[in-house]
């Protein structure tokens, strides 16, 4: 054997003698920040059941805003599923079928509501992209477009975690999943009402419902009530490496994304458990 072959298989790696169960022994080496792919990427997630499904009344002036925002962001617009996802959840649950294949029927869902915005927003360049295209070529697409739609559902679809019948992630834990992991300066949750509230604005008790108007990741994991995002999600932000936090705001009021895009405070701001000292494994 030459000496080339001898010194290709001993690859110097600082991890190579190490388990990767110890992260006392990986901390040195995975634990530093991980570079920010696209710093200037604004992420809006819309809403499926809050805006999509509301058809026209809805969408249009969402998708004026939109637009009028591209000379502003480049954006990364990713789609929730909404009431077609319900409908498949409750035939899918009454047949019996594992959530591991709920998942991407529903995830088709969230597709399909991307397709219908990059239509409306197809004059203006934009375009619908699939997740490998997203994985990959995102930036290339963005630097030829403002803005690109895509789906917000995770790709775990077969592999959907096997801990509740309905998918846990969803549209936000998948809009965050990626702004994080792109490094985004930011991810919007679009939905129709003003964020979260101590009680559901549209349930029973209603009209006691407070906004509130900052939240840690940590205390919305404990809350009792319901939430107008996944119960997954504040515990992913948990471990975020870039967001410092989400605005959850109201679509249905023109100017409330422009503005939470600017920096405003015009929603619910939750904060992630990101640490800006080292990282952990
Ligand atoms: N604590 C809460 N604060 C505010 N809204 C709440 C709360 N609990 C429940 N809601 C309800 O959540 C609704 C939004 O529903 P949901 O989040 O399922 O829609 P969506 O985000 O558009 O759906 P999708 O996940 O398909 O994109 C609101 O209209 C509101 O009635
Ligand atoms: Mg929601």
């Amino acid at each position: 054997m030459s000496d080339t072959t001898t010194s290709i298989k001993h690859v110097v790696s600082p991890l190579a003698r190490q388990t990767l169960l110890d992260s006392e022994l990986t901390r040195p080496v995975a634990g530093v920040r991980p570079i920010r792919l696209l710093p200037w990427l604004q992420v809006v997630k819309i809403g499926g059941r809050s805006i999509m499904d509301r058809g026209a009344d809805a969408i249009l002036p969402v998708v004026k805003e939109i637009r009028e925002l591209l000379p502003e962001h480049r954006l990364l617009i990713l789609t929730g599923a909404g009431i077609r996802a319900r409908h498949l959840y409750g035939v899918g649950l009454d047949l019996g079928l594992p959530v591991g294949s709920l998942a991407p029927l529903a995830a088709s869902e969230a597709g399909q509501n991307g397709h219908i915005l990059a239509s409306l927003l197809a004059p203006d360049g934009v375009s619908y992209v699939e997740h490998p295209t997203i994985a990959n070529q995102l930036a290339i697409h963005l630097a030829a477009a403002r803005a690109v739609v895509g789906s917000a559902f995770p790709p775990y679809h077969h592999h959907e975690f096997p801990g509740s019948r309905i998918p846990p992630h969803r549209a936000d834990a998948g809009a965050f999943l990626l702004a994080d992991a792109l490094g985004a300066a930011g991810l919007t949750i679009v939905e129709d009402v003003d964020g979260i509230c101590t009680t559901d604005p549209n349930g029973p008790d209603g009209e006691t419902a407070e906004l509130l108007r900052e939240v840690s990741a940590a205390d919305l994991a404990r809350f009792a009530g319901t939430l107008p995002v996944d119960r997954s999600l504040p515990e992913i932000m948990a471990n975020a490496r870039h967001l410092e936090h989400v605005q959850i705001v109201n679509g249905l009021v023109p100017g409330r994304l422009t503005a939470a895009l600017r920096g405003e405070h015009v929603g619910t701001i939750v904060h992630t458990g990101i640490r800006t000292g080292a990282q952990p494994a």
